[in-house]
């Protein structure tokens, strides 16, 4: 059943959504994706249109297909062996939607799969292997302590001193810097891995639950610019690079599993496991077109990190169980115009509607102890015109123009 509602019924729907994924979470100290939220707004400005975390991107479509291996490891409908299709999303890190493809920072691969059975499943990867916060507090700490102070339009110097103190004590949240220092950026979406960096629980048709992370390899191969090229290709090459390549072929990726071994940690995304663990190919993912120009379907819904329970169930991690709630709250923000006063900045004519009871999936809820019903998950997340560039360009919030790379 396909039904339209208002932009503020899907306010409502999504911040519903979010504060039932909150209070599914097990760690009673984890920030509400409300605060999580409002931290980057702190500072970046209020979240009206675009995203607040890899703002710049392009949309793109294929499909994808699990291996023999990849069914065998998960019951889960996405990897059934069929072809799934594949609305995807290539991203640059920050919260700059003018961010310079040739700087060094994160790209991200993000992935809505559905199955031919209309199951959804949803994740967002990025082209390193570990996260800058093992904790949604800390990260939420270390957003704040770039926040201005009202009282003083700077960041409060106690604040920057106490998340100082937090990082030299926890090295290991600097790991991601340290990978991004060292790997130059890629010289096309189609030549560098993505990681979905958070350990996942993939339960096998034996029946066996077992602790895996993802990596997307790049069939083509790891391609990265030089120091030459970082300074002379400019600020937007990717975008029109990757639409070149589509058109000549289709892009293709790897999806690979890796498993831990004695002593990794399965829980703190700063820490990636030792490049010896077993890899399994999971299944191959096909970009085969992608959107002539910014916007597209990708623009008004988010890649919620979903999971497939029994058959790929969210692990514990702090970090992975504060994402999907955080992620709607910024949906409902930017596509319900905002959490302030001031009328939305744009106008036009836009509708949202809603698949209801089609997408319930077989294998039910999932988070935190499977009491959401899927199909509620899936209440109000498609927007069917485009937002028009022209109006998120014109309503660019100006502070968001921070450098910052919250993930
Ligand atoms: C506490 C941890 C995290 C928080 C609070 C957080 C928050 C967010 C938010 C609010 C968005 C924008 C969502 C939207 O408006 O649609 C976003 C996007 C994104 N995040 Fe995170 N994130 C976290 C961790 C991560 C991690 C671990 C990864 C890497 C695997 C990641 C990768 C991405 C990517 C690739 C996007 C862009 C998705 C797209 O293309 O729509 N995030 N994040």
């Amino acid at each position: 059943m396909t039904r339209s509602i208002r932009p503020s019924a899907l306010r409502v729907g999504a911040v519903a959504l979010a504060v039932l994924l909150g209070a599914a979470t097990p760690a009673a100290a984890q920030p509400d994706p409300e605060t999580i939220v409002n931290a980057f707004e702190a500072v970046l400005g209020p979240i009206r249109t675009h995203r607040p975390s890899h703002p710049k991107g392009l949309c793109a479509a294929g499909h994808f297909t699990a291996t023999p291996d990849g069914t065998r490891l998960s019951v889960a409908p996405v990897f059934s062996g069929q072809r799934n299709t594949a609305l995807i999303r290539f991203g640059v890190a920050g919260a700059n939607p003018n961010a310079s493809d040739s700087a060094r920072g994160t790209r991200g691969l993000s992935i809505r799969f559905e199955s031919p059975s209309g199951d959804l499943f949803e994740m967002a990867n990025i082209s390193a292997p570990v996260f800058g916060a093992m904790h949604p507090q800390a990260f939420v700490d270390g957003l704040l302590s770039r926040a201005n102070d009202p009282a003083t339009g700077r960041p409060n110097p106690e604040r920057a001193a106490a998340y100082a103190t937090y990082l030299a004590a926890n090295p290991s949240v600097g790991n991601q810097g340290r990978y991004i220092a060292a790997n130059a950026p890629p010289v096309s979406f189609a030549t560098t891995p993505y990681w979905g960096v958070n350990t996942f629980l993939f339960r096998g048709q034996d029946g066996q639950v077992r602790p895996a992370r993802w990596v997307f390899e790049p069939r083509a191969g790891v391609m990265r610019l030089t120091a030459e090229q970082m300074q002379s290709m400019g600020a937007n090459f990717l975008a029109d690079e990757l639409r070149r390549r589509v058109a000549a072929g289709p892009v293709e990726f790897d999806m690979v599993l890796q498993f831990p071994g004695q002593g990794d940690d399965l829980l703190n995304p700063t820490i990636a496991w030792p490049d010896d663990r077993p890899r399994t190919v999971v299944g191959r993912l096909a970009v085969t077109a992608v959107e002539a120009g910014p916007g597209g379907p990708c623009d008004p819904i988010s890649f919620m990190i979903l999971d497939q329970a029994p058959g790929i169930e969210m692990s514990d991690d702090p970090i992975l169980q504060a994402r999907a709630a955080a992620y709607a709250v910024s949906l409902s923000r930017r596509v319900g115009g905002g959490n302030s006063p001031d009328p939305p900045p744009f106008s036009g004519t836009w509708e949202l509607t809603a698949e209801v009871s089609s997408r319930t999936t077989s294998n039910g809820g999932g988070f935190g102890g499977g009491v959401l019903p899927r199909s509620y998950f899936f209440l109000a997340f498609t927007i069917t015109p485009s937002l028009s560039s022209a109006a998120i360009s014109a309503s660019l919030n100006p502070r968001a123009t921070s450098t910052s790379r919250p993930c």
